[in-house]
C-alpha cells in the first residue's frame, strides 16, 4: 500500500501565497516511489496551482477541501465535485470543522463520499471522537457510526476507493486546550476502524482501505505516527503550511516507510 502525505492548508493563504509555497515544494521534493504527496489548498487557488503542477510535470497531487454533493444546478455559491474534475485526485469528506462549525450530517457525507466515487475523486473521509466522547468513552461507538453514517451506500468494490483519515478532534491543533495523541491512542482506534470496515467489507477488502492519522502532526512526532501498525499515511493542518516542515515530513516519510 502507498504511504500518504496530504497537507490540508484550511482557509490560509492567498492565491499568490500557494503559488510561492508551491514552487517552493517543487524546488526542494523528490517523490519516491509509493509515496503520494498532496495538498489541499482553498477553493480558489485550485486551478491556478493545477496548471502550476501541470507544467512542472510534478506528481504532486491536489486535494479539495470540500465540495458540495450535487453535479451541477441552483446551488449558489457551491462547487461541486464534478467542477473539481480534472484539477483534484482528492477530497477531503467530513472533516471535523464541516462537521461542527457548518452542521454537516451523515447524510450529506455518505452524498458526498458517492458523489466522489462517481466523478473518479478520492475522498479522503475523516473521522474522529471529541474530547467529551472520548472521556465517556464513546470512541468506539462515534467511529462506527461516523464510518457506517458515511460508507452505508458504499459497496466493497468502491470504498476500496476510499481513504479514511483518523482525526480525533481533541488532538487538532486548533482546538482548545488540544493534546498530542500517543501513538497507543491511535493504535487503537485505527484498530477499531478497520475491525469496522472488516465487519461491513470483509476482512481482504478491509486490510487495502488506506488509513491515515490527523492531529498536530509536525516534524518531530511524525516517524513515530508513520511507525504506527495499520496507519498508512498523515493529514497535516498546521505544521503543512510551513513548507520547511512540511518537506522534513515527506523526507521522514521516505525513511520510515522505504
Ligand atoms: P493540525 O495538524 O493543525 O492539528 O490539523 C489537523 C487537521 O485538521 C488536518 O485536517
Amino acid at each position: 500500500m502507498k504511504t500518504y502525505i496530504v497537507g490540508n492548508w484550511k482557509m490560509n493563504l492567498s492565491v499568490g501565497e500557494s503559488s510561492i509555497y508551491l514552487q517552493k515544494l517543487l524546488k526542494r521534493i523528490k517523490l519516491a516511489k509509493g509515496l503520494e504527496v498532496a495538498i489541499a489548498p482553498s477553493t480558489i487557488a485550485l486551478q491556478s496551482l493545477s496548471v502550476q503542477l501541470e507544467r512542472s510535470k510534478s506528481k504532486i497531487k491536489l486535494c479539495a477541501q470540500n465540495f458540495y454533493q450535487k453535479d451541477y444546478g441552483a446551488y449558489t455559491g457551491e462547487v461541486s465535485v464534478m467542477q473539481l474534475r480534472g484539477i483534484v485526485n482528492y477530497s477531503i469528506v467530513g472533516h471535523s470543522e464541516r462537521r461542527y462549525i457548518f452542521g454537516e450530517t451523515n447524510k450529506d457525507l455518505r452524498q458526498k463520499v458517492a458523489a466522489a466515487i462517481r466523478n473518479n475523486i478520492t475522498p479522503i473521509l475523516c473521522v474522529g471522537e471529541t474530547e467529551n466522547e472520548r472521556s465517556y468513552g464513546e470512541t468506539k461507538d462515534v467511529l462506527r457510526d461516523e464510518i457506517f453514517g458515511a460508507l452505508s451506500e458504499i459497496d466493497a468494490d468502491d470504498v476500496k476507493k476510499v481513504i479514511i483519515a483518523y482525526e480525533p478532534v481533541w488532538a487538532i491543533s486548533s482546538t482548545k486546550d488540544a493534546k498530542i495523541a500517543s501513538p497507543d491512542d491511535i493504535a487503537d482506534s485505527v484498530k477499531l476502524i478497520r475491525s469496522e470496515l472488516k465487519e461491513i467489507y470483509g476482512k481482504e477488502v478491509s486490510e487495502e482501505v488506506p488509513i491515515l492519522y490527523g492531529g498536530s502532526v509536525n516534524p518531530n512526532n511524525a516517524g513515530a505516527y508513520l511507525t504506527i501498525p495499520g496507519v498508512n499515511g498523515l493529514l497535516i493542518g498546521g505544521s503543512s503550511l510551513i513548507s520547511d516542515h512540511f518537506v522534513d515530513i515527506i523526507e521522514i516519510a521516505k525513511r520510515v516507510k522505504s
